[in-house]
């Protein structure tokens, strides 16, 4: 089958829930005439009335102009009968997550529409592989998987199964450019690209939680001050903590039971026990009310010092050595410099104050011979702004003044830091490589670009950054050391490293 630009073209969309309602809207704004069905009666009209008042807002606002709105809801037609909408050149399917009921939708719709319709999926978890079977042309259904709210969120997965037609996908993703969005071309693999990529977000805060490593607050204020929107706490108590689990267990039943996915008892027991996030009224935290805001704490002053030395060669020591400069000009002097280093960090006197590297402030106690040593964790930027909240953990055999001092030269260097157990890769380190790890399995195993999981990632779940953006900024070997202590601590398959990024170290012996 070949199909042309269906610019224009008029579609329909099954389903007018959440999605659907979404998908109709822009539709009918990029200037398709829009039929809509729904087989629960009245859903289809109920649902144009609410797009008539969203439009109207938008007038309100002063986004939309007042023709193209009346425009744009004059192109919608709420049908009680698919047989309706035979001229439709798409059908945007948008029903209820079950492949039974998209298969049964799609054989139906293959008795009604003419052969060069495509058939779309917005299945959010599906295989498309699997709702084409059956199919007289498999070739002509693709996945365009949007993102809630539809009509804010600029990602399109065009997710291709087996059967699906290059040029089918490749119509999809040059219509969906035209509807404003940013198409990123998928293969149809458990969770797709934003949803796989994703998870280590959400287990790695599960995996601290499990063991008591941090709390739910220190957890959110580390991961939001390396830019990412919302805490994963906050983040899963808005999603709805059965929500997120039976996702999930989807890509863990998925991927064959494969640890790497493993869910989380912390997340089991909340869902339980009924504590599934702000619709319960309790989550991680008691809701309205919200996270509970971390005290402010005061630091000590760093005691004056005899010597100061910025270890390592890198761009976080550059950056640590203009901070360390800074934060020494009251006294009148700089540090000195070790560029040739195994370590970033900096030595001061007989202490250690190290950048994490996977290894453990105990490990680096006994690598380097001094029992004051304290991690941190990988600062967004250095000075950081006041106030930036930084994960650190101390040896346990350190002395305590070290434990307040430690502290005083990261407030020092601009930091409010926050003490984790000491565990490796503390809270964004460890966070930062899974998802880097993850990405990189998914561009391993052809689901994706690594241009598309960065795009994908930043559109869809609005990250600061794509993972292999932080991985330009970090290196490959720094984030496979990373798992490596993770492995070694925690054994078994969860953080084995990607093929892909042991290809790039140009060593496969890891
Ligand atoms: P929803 O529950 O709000 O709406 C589904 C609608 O489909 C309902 O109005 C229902 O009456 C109708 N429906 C069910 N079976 C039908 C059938 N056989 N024929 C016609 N209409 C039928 O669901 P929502 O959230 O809009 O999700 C729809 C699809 O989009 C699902 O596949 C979901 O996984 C996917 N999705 C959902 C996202 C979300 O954040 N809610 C995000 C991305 C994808």
């Amino acid at each position: 089958m070949t199909t042309g630009s269906l610019n224009g073209a008029p579609v329909l969309v099954v389903g007018a829930g959440i999605m659907g309602a979404g998908i109709v809207q822009v539709a009918a704004q990029a200037g398709h005439a829009v039929w809509l069905f729904d087989q629960r009666e009245g859903a289809a009209a109920q649902a144009k009335g609410k797009l008539a008042a969203t439009l109207d807002g938008l007038v309100a606002k002063g986004r939309l102009d007042t023709v193209a709105a009346t425009a744009a809801l004059s192109r919608i037609t709420p049908i009680d009968a698919m047989e309706e909408a035979a001229g439709a050149r798409l059908v945007v399917e948008a029903i209820v997550e079950n492949l039974d009921a998209k298969r049964a939708l799609f054989r139906q719709l293959e008795a009604l529409v003419a052969p060069g319709c495509v058939l779309a999926t917005n299945t959010s978890s599906i295989s498309v592989t699997a709702i084409a079977n059956g199919l007289k042309l498999p070739g002509r259904l693709v996945g365009m998987h949007f993102f809630n709210p539809v009509p804010l969120m600029k990602l399109v997965e065009v997710v291709s199964g087996l059967a699906t037609e290059p040029a089918v996908a490749a119509t999809i993703f040059e219509l969906s450019k035209a509807w404003g969005k940013v198409p990123v071309h998928a293969r149809s693999t458990p969770g797709f690209i934003v949803n796989r990529i994703a998870r280590p977000y959400y287990a790695e805060t599960l995996a601290l939680l499990l063991e008591q490593a941090a709390t739910p607050a220190v957890i959110d204020a580390c991961l939001k001050a390396a830019g990412f929107r919302m805490g994963p706490c906050e983040l899963m108590d808005l999603i709805g903590h059965d929500t997120n689990f039976a996702v999930t267990m989807s890509v863990f039943e998925a991927n064959f039971f494969d640890k790497r996915y493993v869910p989380s008892l912390v997340q089991r027991e909340m869902v339980d026990g009924g504590l599934l996030g702000r619709k319960s009224g309790r989550g991680f935290y008691p809701y309205p009310e919200g996270a509970v805001a971390l005290p402010v704490a005061v630091f000590e002053a760093p005691a004056t010092a005899r010597e100061v030395t910025v270890f390592g060669g890198g761009p976080i020591a550059d950056q640590l050595e203009r901070a360390a400069t800074d934060a020494l000009a009251a006294q009148g002097w700089g540090p000195a410099r070790e560029a040739a280093s195994d370590w970033t960090g900096l030595a001061i006197d007989g202490a250690r104050l190290v950048l994490t590297d996977g290894r453990t402030a105990a490990e680096l106690a006994a690598t380097l011979g001094v029992p004051d040593v304290a991690v941190f964790d990988r600062p967004l930027s250095l000075p950081a702004a006041p106030g930036t909240a930084l994960a650190y953990a101390v040896n346990p055999g350190a002395s305590a003044t070290w434990r307040g001092q430690s502290a005083a030269w990261l407030a020092a260097l601009g930091f409010s830091p926050l003490p984790v157990a000491d565990a490796p890769g503390l809270v964004v380190t460890r966070t930062l490589a899974m998802l880097i790890n993850e990405a990189a399995d998914a561009v391993l195993q052809g689901v994706c670009t690594p241009e598309g999981a960065d795009a994908a990632m930043k559109l869809g779940v609005n990250y600061p950054a794509g993972p292999f953006e932080w991985l330009s900024r970090w290196s490959v070997p720094g984030v496979l050391a990373v798992l490596q202590a993770l492995d070694a601590t925690y054994r078994g398959e969860r953080y084995r490293a990607s093929p892909w990024l042991r290809r790039q170290s140009g060593t496969t012996a890891l």
